[in-house]
């Protein structure tokens, strides 16, 4: 039996400003994606949010790209955004870009990330959602969880991870993509990945001849551009990623402990600094602080034929206290540098900001020297 998971988010208006996603916002998608499961469109489904994106998470039987789903999720979107503008919430239907549905959310403003894979004898699958950064802020704890040794000691120890993995990445600048094989070409991969504002990893797959179909993801991305989309910059491109772990694949331990270092990503106050990422509580998953610092959150389920049963909240642990208050540290330290460089971003990246228009009127008083 074949499942999949789709994991559709948008931003339709933060309360307030941009820290997080009013009740009622949530309670009209779970209302719309209640319909959706007694009509038996969906198997199951979770709604949450982190930071001020609001996060749907659908199991289903229709496989990936179905238009089905992907107009269930635009309509809940913009059912939502009707209740955002009542609320007066703010940037409400930030991430409704286009104007009517065509048939596929991608292009279209909200973040997805979904695959369909034959679910085994007990399939965990961890949904990570981020707010206030980017998909390349995925490529360091992708990377770790299914290439690194010292992160996954089951690539070293567990026969059926030892071959390695195959990593699926995107060049969203110039829209190709190449497919690379973990650890042979692990060097190469890093090359890429490392520039994680063009590099991201889209989708991670088991090798040819293991235990697990390898056209069949084992992590999926979602690396929705949005300034691509709407020619002006209208906020970071929050991501979110789907990974299964255990029997042949990272333990869920393993899946976690790359989020044990709170890495340096992009985006925070404006979408134009660069900070540490924090794992939080869905509850603690609340932008305050200069808008941040980017938080990430992560639900653990365990699938029974297409239902997804109750998240467990895998961040509401001590375990991640010390990443947390490391995180608060280099928060501190990088807050110090106001608004210059390296905390701000440098200068290509600030080119879908608004600050184009405020080096507009400068470049009129620049005179040209001898
Ligand atoms: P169990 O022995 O509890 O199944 O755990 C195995 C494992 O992989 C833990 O990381
Ligand atoms: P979001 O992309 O989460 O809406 O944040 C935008 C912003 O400007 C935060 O300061
Ligand atoms: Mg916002
Ligand atoms: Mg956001």
């Amino acid at each position: 039996m074949k499942t999949t998971v789709s994991l559709i988010k948008a931003d339709v208006g933060g309360w307030p400003g941009h820290m997080s996603v009013h009740p009622k916002i949530k309670e009209t998608a779970r209302e719309k994606l209640s319909l959706a499961k007694e009509a038996g469109l969906l198997t199951d489904f979770h709604v949450t949010n982190c930071g001020d994106d609001l996060e749907l998470i659908m199991s289903h039987d229709h496989g990936e790209n179905s238009s089905d789903i992907h107009e269930l999720a635009w309509n809940t979107f913009v059912a939502a955004t009707e209740v955002a503008k009542e609320l007066k919430l703010y940037g409400a239907g930030q991430d409704m870009l286009a104007d009517s549905f065509c048939g596929n959310v991608k292009g279209m403003g909200p973040g997805c990330a979904e695959m369909c894979f034959t679910e085994r004898k007990a399939e965990p699958v961890v949904a990570f959602m981020m707010d206030k950064t980017e998909p390349g802020a995925f490529n360091l704890p992708i990377y770790k969880m299914f290439a690194d040794p010292f992160n996954t000691s089951g690539l070293v120890i567990d026969p059926a991870a030892h071959a390695g993995f195959i990593f699926e990445i995107w060049d969203i600048l110039e829209h190709k993509k190449v497919f690379m094989s973990a650890p042979e070409e692990m060097y190469s991969i890093l090359a890429l990945i490392g520039a994680k504002s063009r590099f991201v990893i889209k989708r991670v797959f088991p090798k040819p001849g293991g235990k697990l179909p390898a056209d069949e993801p084992v992590a999926v991305i979602s690396t929705d551009k949005l300034y691509e989309i709407a020619g002006e910059y209208v906020g970071k491109d929050d991501p979110v990623a789907l990974v299964r772990a255990q029997s042949g694949l990272p333990a869920l331990g393993e899946v976690l402990e790359p989020f044990s270092f709170p890495h340096l990503v992009s985006g925070w106050m404006r979408g134009s600094h660069n900070g540490p990422i924090m794992p939080v509580a869905v509850k603690d998953a609340k932008c305050t602080r200069f808008d941040g610092p980017p938080r990430v959150t992560a639900l653990g389920f365990q699938l029974a034929d297409g239902s997804l049963g109750d998240p467990v909240d895998l961040f509401d642990d001590i375990a991640f206290d010390g990443a947390r208050a490391k995180a608060l540290d280099v928060a501190d330290y990088m807050r110090r540098h106001g608004p210059f460089e390296p905390h701000r971003l440098p200068l290509a990246d600030m080119e879908y900001t608004t600050l184009p228009k405020v080096m507009k009127d400068l470049n009129e008083r620049f005179e040209k020297m001898e």
